[in-house]
Order: structure tokens, then C-alpha cells, then sequence
């Protein structure tokens, strides 16, 4: 990352300040002359004017006096928010540092304040010929607060990074990207961070018979990989791991059920985000060395219509012996997907969360503004619901009743790949659930599923989720993990 975020005790007379205050405007005296002080609570008091940007000639000064809202979580985000537009400001006039003064005295908001900025100085350049020079001038916080501690500091910094990281890999093009060296990246950046990664290739996926995976695969002309990834710290809180499933679909085209338009395939290079996230989730973990259990499973292949792909009626045997009838070639993420759900039944895990961009559907039901979220789980759905209004990762949880599964029901197999026309989040849901079972029907572990597909990947930039990969989960994750007691 290449923002500096230390702490300081002292405002320079050249420093450029951002200051964060109430609506008691405390503190502000110390910096401002008192005609600028005057301009600033005249305004706010008459016009309700919240935000500022004093330009002093040598240096800048940007007060935020931010609302507080009918909930916490909602004041939160506008801290985030307002680190984005100040962001916006700081490119503008190409300033290279800020200090941060905290006249708020509420760590949280600060943070946030801190991560609203550091997100959205997020770029992907890699690809310009002159990239250097489209780079944000920003490359330092010091930070002024009494309340915000050092290790609030190295864990924003760690998630950060992980968050970086998610979006960097989502951004790829597969021309890069492909499922070979998707693993590759996964072991650069375990080294980097402190997870270990232990990648299947071919041959090993084919010796355990990964129907799912293999029959994928089939039409490309790059072999599949299967990556695991784990945290372990020497004394784990947790007891039996926390399993993280991603979808490393790197490219999806349909396969021989060709995408439609070729208007909706340009963006699926990021059909690996559901894996984006975990590796970016294993990072900042492995990094701020938090004290839990975890281990990430990525299954990995393209989806293309090559000389011997899977075709529209096919039976699979899948990895564990399920038949799978498949109906539409599209529906492939759930194909890897089940492989690796009955490979996580190995580790008794004490949770299993999978992340895949997986369905049309789930956009359509909520947008790009939140996730959905299923299983079998009721209470670590609730854990993860609540870490997504921590961190604003939302997520909107389905009903998940039995009959649902009745669309899923071959007549000539265990299942089939495709439901009916509605709620196809849902049914893909009930697919997946299948390979958490046992024989007897009987759930192996507690599961939840995270559909990603509506915020993985956007058009434009919504505030600090900048355009493109946005690593939406690992902060959700990263949460949720710090919090888990199991
Ligand atoms: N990768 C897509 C889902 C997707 C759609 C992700 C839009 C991101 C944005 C997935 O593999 C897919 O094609 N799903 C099909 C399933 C259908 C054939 C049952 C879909 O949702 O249309
Ligand atoms: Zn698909
Ligand atoms: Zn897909």
C-alpha cells in the first residue's frame, strides 16, 4: 500500500489538516485565524454547512463537523464517506500529506474516517504505458488522537491491504489471470502476509475424482487448480477451523450455453471475486496475526466453449459421488463450488462460508448494494449480518425452506444444475446445501452462503468502492473473524 499512516502529537505550521469535530466545534481555535473560525461557525449555524475547505495559501485546512444519525452504523459510514470526498480534494490540489486532528474523541468514527480515505485512493494502473503518472499525490496520515491506538492503526493498514489486494486480483483480465497463475498469486501473497498454500494441480484433482471442477474445465485449454490457503497461529481461539470457500471461476463465458450478449461477458474476468475475497480475507488476517483458525479453499478453471467442453445434458459424477445432471453450462460456479464444500467436510470445521459471484439473481433481487446470505447457520448468520453494518457490507438474508430444493431434482440423476425461472439465488443455494450433507441428508457442519455478485465487480465508483474489483467480503470477513468465539 502506498499510504504512510503513523501517529503524531503535533500539527506543523505547513501541515495541510483535516479536522474531524462535533457540532461544538471544539478545538478548532488552535488552527483557524479567527475571521476564518467566525466564516466557519456562521456558516454552519445559519446555512447547517458541514463540511469546509479553508485554503491558507501554504496549506489547506478541511474541517468535517459530521452529522450523527438515528443509528450508529449509518454515522459510521458517512465518516467513510467523508474520507472519499476529502480524498477527492487532496488529488485535486496534489497534496502529498495530511494530519489528521481528532476533535471527535470516538475511535470508530476516526478509523473510518482513515479508512473512507485509504480505500479510495485505490488504483489499478498496471496496464497504462505512463501509469506513474496518473498516480494519487497522497502518500502519508499522521494521525492526532488520543483514542485511536497503534494497533487500530496496523489492522486498518492490514485490511487495507487485503482489500487492495481482493480488488487488484479481481481487475486482472484472464490474459493474466488465468487459474494457473491465480495460484501462483495465492502463494506470492501468502509469503508475503504469513498463510500457508498448498495448490492441487491437474493430475491431483483428477486422482480425487473432482467431477465438478474437471467437467468445467473441460473446455479450456489452461488445467484447473485447487488452492488452500491457512492461517494457523500458535494458539488459535478457535478450536476446529473456520473454512472459506471462493469461486475461482477466472473467466466465465457461458461455455457452450454461450452468455447471451457480449455486452455481459466483458466483465466476467470477475468471476474469480468470491476467491479474490478470500485470498484478500487470508492477507490481512495472516498479517495483523489475529489469534483464529482459518483455511481457504479455491477451486479454480475459465469457463469456455472449447473443443471438449461439458455440453448441455451431460452427467457429472461429482467429487464424493453425486450425480449432477447439467442443464445449462452457465451455472458452473456451483459445479467447483460442490467440489470443494464436500472437501471442506474433511476438516470439521466450525463453520463453512462460501463466496461466490454466482447468480443473475441475486443482483436482480437487491442490486449492487449489498450481498445475500443463506444456510443453515441461523446464528452465524446473524454474527455476519450484524459485521455487515459494522464494516457497511450488508446482507440481505433469504428464506431458505426445503421445498426450494425440489427444483433442483433430476429425473435422471442425484440433481441438476439449473431451477426454475425465479429465485435462482435461492435455488442455487439449495444446490450447494446438498454437498454440506452426508448420505443420510444429515449437515456436516454449520454453512452459510454469500452470493457476491451484485457489488464485486461495478461500473463506477461508489464512493470508496472504487470502479471495477471492489473486494467487497473481506472486510465483512475480517470482522466477522475478529469477533468470532467458536
Ligand atoms: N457468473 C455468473 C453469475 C453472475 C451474473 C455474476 C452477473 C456476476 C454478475 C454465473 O456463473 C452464471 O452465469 N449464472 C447463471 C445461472 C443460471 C444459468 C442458472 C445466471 O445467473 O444467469
Ligand atoms: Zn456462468
Ligand atoms: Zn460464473
Amino acid at each position: 500500500m502506498t499510504i504512510t499512516i503513523k501517529k503524531s502529537n503535533k500539527v506543523g505550521k505547513l501541515d495541510n489538516v483535516v479536522f474531524l469535530s462535533n457540532d461544538k466545534m471544539q478545538g478548532l481555535n488552535q488552527l483557524l485565524e479567527p475571521k476564518e473560525l467566525d466564516f466557519v461557525s456562521k456558516s454552519f449555524k445559519s446555512a447547517g454547512q458541514r463540511h469546509f475547505t479553508i485554503n491558507q495559501y501554504n496549506r489547506f485546512i478541511f474541517i468535517g463537523i459530521v452529522k450523527n444519525d438515528d443509528e450508529n452504523y449509518k454515522t459510521v459510514e458517512k465518516y467513510r464517506d467523508y474520507g472519499w470526498s476529502v480524498l477527492k480534494e487532496i488529488n485535486q490540489h496534489q497534496l502529498d500529506s495530511i494530519t489528521l486532528f481528532d476533535g471527535i474523541k470516538d475511535a470508530n468514527k476516526t478509523i473510518a474516517f482513515i479508512e473512507g480515505l485509504v480505500l479510495s485512493n485505490y488504483q489499478f494502473l498496471k496496464y497504462f504505458t505512463n501509469g506513474s503518472d496518473k498516480q494519487n499525490s497522497l502518500k502519508e496520515i499522521r494521525v492526532i488522537s488520543n483514542l485511536v491506538s497503534e494497533q487500530q492503526i496496523e489492522e486498518l493498514k492490514c485490511t487495507s491491504e487485503g482489500v487492495y489486494h481482493a480488488r487488484d486480483l479481481v481487475n486482472e483480465p484472464v490474459s493474466f489471470l488465468d487459474s494457473v497463475k491465480l495460484s501462483e498469486e495465492i502463494i506470492k501473497l501468502g509469503k508475503e502476509s504469513g498463510f500457508n498454500v498448498e495448490v492441487f494441480n491437474k493430475k491431483k484433482i483428477e486422482s480425487l475424482k473432482m467431477g465438478g471442477i474437471l467437467a468445467v474445465n473441460q473446455g479450456s485449454p489452461t488445467p484447473p487448480t485447487f488452492s488452500i490457503l491457512e492461517w494457523k497461529p500458535q494458539k488459535p481461539l478457535n478450536k476446529k477451523p473456520l473454512i472459506l470457500v471462493g469461486k475461482g471461476v477466472v473467466y466465465d463465458t457461458g461455455g457452450l450455453s454461450l452468455k447471451p450478449t457480449p455486452n455481459s461477458m466483458d466483465m466476467m474476468k470477475s468471476d474469480m471475486g468470491g476467491a479474490a475475497t478470500v485470498v484478500g480475507t487470508l492477507y490481512a488476517i495472516a498479517k495483523a496475526k489475529i489469534p483464529q483458525h482459518v483455511i481457504g479453499l479455491i477451486p479454480s478453471t475459465d469457463n469456455r466453449p472449447g473443443q471438449n467442453a461439458y455440453a448441455p445434458g451431460d452427467v457429472i459424477t461429482m467429487y464424493g459421488g453425486t450425480s449432477v445432471e447439467v442443464l445449462n453450462t452457465d451455472a458452473e460456479g456451483r459445479m467447483l463450488l460442490a467440489d470443494a464444500l464436500t472437501y471442506a467436510q474433511k476438516y470439521s470445521p466450525c463453520l463453512t462460508i462460501n463466496l461466490a459471484t454466482l447468480t443473475g439473481s441475486a443482483v436482480r433481487a437487491i442490486g449492487q448494494r449489498a450481498i445475500v446470505g443463506m444456510g443453515n447457520s441461523e446464528s452465524n448468520l446473524n454474527l455476519l449480518e450484524t459485521s455487515g453494518y459494522n464494516v457497511f457490507e450488508r446482507i440481505a438474508k433469504m428464506p431458505f425452506w426445503d421445498d426450494y430444493a425440489q427444483e433442483m431434482k433430476s429425473k435422471i440423476a442425484d440433481l441438476k444444475n439449473l431451477g426454475g425461472p425465479y429465485a435462482g439465488q435461492i435455488t442455487a443455494g439449495k444446490f450447494l446445501e446438498h454437498f454440506t450433507r452426508d448420505n443420510d441428508g444429515k449437515s456436516v457442519y454449520p454453512w452459510i452462503h454469500l452470493d457476491i455478485a451484485g457489488p464485486a465487480f461495478i461500473p463506477s465508483d461508489d464512493t470508496y468502492r472504487t470502479s471495477g474489483g471492489t473486494g467487497y467480503g473481506v472486510r465483512l470477513l475480517v470482522d466477522f473473524i475478529k469477533n468470532l468465539t467458536q
